[in-house]
């Protein structure tokens, strides 16, 4: 009840402000603030009122700091503010018969100026664990934020020239997709978003991730007949660099057959032809794939070889 007659309150007061015939001004759009740290916005395309001034508020997050203007123009100059901190910008116009308008508000930051320092202190490239890379970097000079810092990390092949271009923020990054036995160049520098050419002095690192087996060999197909056993086999593909050599097939006590392997980037299924088996038996296989790093885990299975054809 309370509630429905404040609301009824605040309507009638209002209604006072507000007669039938007036105009009330509408959003201003484009509200935003520049690099020079000039809050601008533009009147609405469709505004009916004549507009005698606008009522721009700024508010710091906390509410702890707040200004406020009444101007003409349809600009403020906020280069007072201290940058990277967070601001509610409003702006809210009033007509020529001090009606008063819908705001608009902004929440954002005064961008980092051009002359800031955004030169690294560090960038250090660690390994975690067999693939995935940890990027650690630090400015060298905090005083002035980095809320308009993002951070462009170019990954070069050495040995290829190819290369990946990633923009990042924050301190630290982490990298899943390096492959090992690859040379990699990597850099890192800041750039000023708000003055986009502008970027920092560079820093590197060289990572060589040392070579790492291949997954377990996955069977593709296989056809057995009584004698015979015709497999192929898929092989990690290129996202692991490290050279292939060969696919082992361990027969257990009946027989071990390597398959040499002439490495190339599409690293197709590896043929394996079985001859001279005897018929209705079952033979248990470990296949296993050798690269540079060493041997796979064992992919294992069961073959059953058909019965003699008795028409043969
Ligand atoms: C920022 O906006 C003001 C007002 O429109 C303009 O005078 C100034 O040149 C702008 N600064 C930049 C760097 O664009
Ligand atoms: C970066 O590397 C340097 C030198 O090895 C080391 O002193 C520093 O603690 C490292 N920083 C981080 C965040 O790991
Ligand atoms: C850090 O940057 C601020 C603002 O640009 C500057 O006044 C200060 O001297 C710098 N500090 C160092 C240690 O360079
Ligand atoms: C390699 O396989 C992984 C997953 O098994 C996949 O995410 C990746 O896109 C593949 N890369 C290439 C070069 O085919
Ligand atoms: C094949 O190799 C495996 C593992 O090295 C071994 O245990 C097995 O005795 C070998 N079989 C033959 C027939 O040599």
């Amino acid at each position: 009840m309370i509630a429905k007659l404040s609301f009824l309150a605040a309507l009638l007061c209002f209604g006072g402000f507000v007669r039938g015939d007036d105009c009330i001004p509408r959003y201003v759009e484009n509200l935003r603030i520049n690099v020079s740290a000039v809050l601008t916005w533009e009147v609405h395309p469709d505004e009916k009122c004549e507009i005698k001034e606008f009522k721009v508020d700024v508010v710091s997050d906390d509410h702890d700091y707040e200004l406020h203007f009444k101007v003409v123009f349809q600009y403020v100059d906020l280069s007072i503010l201290p940058v990277c901190e967070e601001w509610h910008f409003v702006v809210t116009p009033i007509a020529a018969d001090d009606v008063v308008g819908y705001e608009r508000r902004l929440v954002g930051h005064v961008p980092l100026p051009s002359s800031a320092d955004i030169s690294l202190r560090y960038f250090n490239v660690t390994q975690q664990n067999s693939r995935d890379v940890l990027l650690q970097w630090d400015l060298l000079n905090h005083t002035l934020g980095d809320c308009t810092l993002r951070y462009r990390i170019v990954i070069e092949n050495r040995e290829s020239g190819d290369f990946q271009d990633v923009y990042v923020s924050g301190r630290s990054t982490n990298l899943h997709n390096l492959s090992p036995c690859v040379p990699y160049h990597i850099t890192i520098r800041a750039v000023n978003i708000a003055h986009p050419t502008i970027e920092g002095p560079i820093r590197f690192n060289n990572l060589e991730i040392p070579p790492h087996a291949q997954v377990s060999p996955s069977l593709t197909s296989i056809e057995i007949g009584p004698t015979s056993a015709d497999m192929t086999w898929g092989l990690e593909n290129w996202s692991n660099r490290c050279p292939v050599r060969a696919l082992h097939i361990d027969g257990g006590s009946r027989f071990n057959i390597s398959v040499p392997i002439e490495d190339s980037p599409d690293r197709p299924p590896v043929e394996v032809n079985l001859k001279g088996l005897q018929p209705n038996r079952m033979y248990y296989l470990k296949v296993a794939v050798e690269n540079s790093g060493g041997l796979s885990q064992p992919s294992q299975i069961a073959v059953q070889t058909a019965e003699l054809d008795p028409g043969h």
